[in-house]
């Protein structure tokens, strides 16, 4: 069995952002960015219930594993350097013992089309690759043209396209499959 990695789960910094290790006491300023319909347009499972559930939420993802251990879910809220009020999130999950992360990313509306959610998942990209993680994968519902847009502007690769779980007005639409291979150097 291969060695599982270890994926520093610390602040990641970057020009304009800190990405901070999800803790209960984001609930309440990510509650605000969360709770709204429009961003969940191609992501219907995920609206928080309450300001309740997302705090229980953040407290049990401070573990930064899966309730039964068999994955590293790793949350980090996105933090302007400027004013340091939350807008969104960035996420990795990586099953034990394995090398490829599924990512997932979010912005809330009043703070996209800025670049922040290039700069938040590059540098995430860049964290999971430094520890080792060599394959980086997304799933990106086929009409979510600005998330599209990210992962092709980050060198991720459409690999598959397949029946989404999610309905939306009516249609049950198609995912995308992405995938990032890190290259690495030979030694
Ligand atoms: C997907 C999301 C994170 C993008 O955030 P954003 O702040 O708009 O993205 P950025 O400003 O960093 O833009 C990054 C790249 O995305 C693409 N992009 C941004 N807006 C776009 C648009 N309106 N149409 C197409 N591509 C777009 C561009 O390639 C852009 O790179 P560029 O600025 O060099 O052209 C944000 O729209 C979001 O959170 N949506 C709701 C949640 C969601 O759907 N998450 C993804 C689930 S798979």
């Amino acid at each position: 069995m291969s060695t599982p990695l270890a994926v520093p789960f610390i602040s990641i910094h970057t020009t304009r952002l800190t990405l901070e290790p999800v803790a209960e006491r984001h609930a309440d300023a990510m509650f605000a960015v969360l709770d709204d319909p429009q961003l969940y347009r191609y992501m219907l499972s995920e609206i928080p219930d309450s300001l309740t559930s997302l705090r229980e939420r953040y407290r049990m993802l401070t573990r930064g594993l899966s309730p039964d251990g068999s994955e590293m879910w790793l949350n980090w809220i996105v933090v302007p350097r400027e004013d340091g009020v939350p807008i969104g999130y960035v996420q990795a999950t990586i099953p034990t013992g394995e090398a490829s992360a599924l990512l997932g990313w979010t912005i809330g509306r009043h703070a996209q089309g800025w670049g922040l959610a290039r700069e938040s998942v590059r540098a995430l990209c860049d964290h999971l690759a430094a520890a080792g993680v060599t394959e980086l994968h997304a799933t990106i519902d086929s009409r979510n043209a600005r998330s599209i847009g990210l992962a092709e502007a980050l060198g991720f690769v459409r690999e598959a396209t397949f029946a989404s779980d999610d309905v939306l007005d009516g249609v049950r639409g198609t995912d995308h499959s992405y995938v990032l291979r890190i290259q690495t150097t030979a030694p």
